[in-house]
């Protein structure tokens, strides 16, 4: 990886065309949907989503871009709702993302028509997770039973994700008590207890750590994730001075993943001959 894949935009755009629009990605824990009108919202890779329970118990994920023009719906991190009105025009949308209304001055012509409904991407939950897909059906892992849902920490760290990525993966090994994702989810295991550590990246230079903790209370996390927000900010300030990255096998393979990504990024941005 160059010192500019962490600190400039158009890695993460490439990436934004390749890893992320086609891998399996994690939205949230399954614990943040409990109740209907539930909604987690979060720019995965720059793509703008929100995950919601419905009143039938099904949590979905929507692209949180609203059909008038184009703009957020969902403005928060987090909440619970019964409908989502969009703050720039009031477009109003129920749980399962289908048109309401509009102000007259900006209704549609025909307010029947189902393309006013946002956009609804493939979903699936597996092992406590929502995960999402914007290239077909979503493939998550399934690490099995776990103990019950303690809560989920958020951590804003000033990095690019890749360098949280690499520090979450350089002191592992595959093994049965840690287990990778690609491209944003590793899975801790410390006898009764499993902790879910999320990846969000949501501009190159801001990621949000999701700290999923399953069999223990989550604020026992909270000086963990505090240190690695500490930690990944000084490796921030490395990659983009042009230190090396860190190493390790699981490292290694996340830059050969990287690698095939940016070359297909590069392959599509070349002209046809
Ligand atoms: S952009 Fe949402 S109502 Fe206009």
């Amino acid at each position: 990886m160059k010192s500019e894949d962490y600190s400039q935009g158009d890695a993460f755009q490439a990436e934004k065309r390749t890893v992320f629009s086609t891998a399996t990605l994690p939205l949230c824990a399954a614990g943040q949907l409990a109740r209907a009108g539930d909604f987690v919202s979060a720019t995965v890779g720059g793509w703008s989503v929100f995950g919601v329970r419905d009143k039938e118990g099904t949590v979905r994920v929507l692209r949180n871009a609203c059909r008038h023009q184009n703009m957020q719906v969902v403005s928060t991190p987090s909440g619970n709702c019964e409908t989502f009105r969009c703050r720039f025009h009031g477009w109003t949308y129920d749980l399962h993302g289908r048109f309401l209304s509009a102000p007259p001055p900006v209704a549609p012509k025909d307010t029947q028509s189902p393309d006013l409904h946002l956009a609804s991407l493939p979903s699936a939950i597996a092992s406590g997770v929502v995960y999402f897909s914007l290239a077909g059906q979503p493939t998550p892992i399934d690490v099995g039973a776990l103990p019950a849902y303690g809560g989920t920490l958020i951590t804003d760290i000033a990095c690019n994700w890749k360098v949280l990525g690499e520090h979450l993966l350089a002191e592992h090994t595959p093994s049965p008590d840690f287990t990778w994702a690609w491209p944003l989810l590793m899975v801790r295991r410390a006898g009764a207890v499993t902790v879910m550590e999320q990846v969000v990246p949501h501009t190159f230079l801001r990621t949000r750590l999701f700290t999923h903790v399953f069999g223990a209370d989550v604020h026992d996390t909270k000086q963990a994730a505090a240190t690695i927000k500490h930690v990944c900010e000084a490796l921030q300030a490395d990659r983009a001075s042009g230190k090396p990255a860190l190493e390790g096998t699981l490292v290694d393979d996340f830059h050969c993943r990287l690698a095939e990504a940016y070359a297909q990024a590069h392959a599509e941005d070349r002209p046809p001959t």
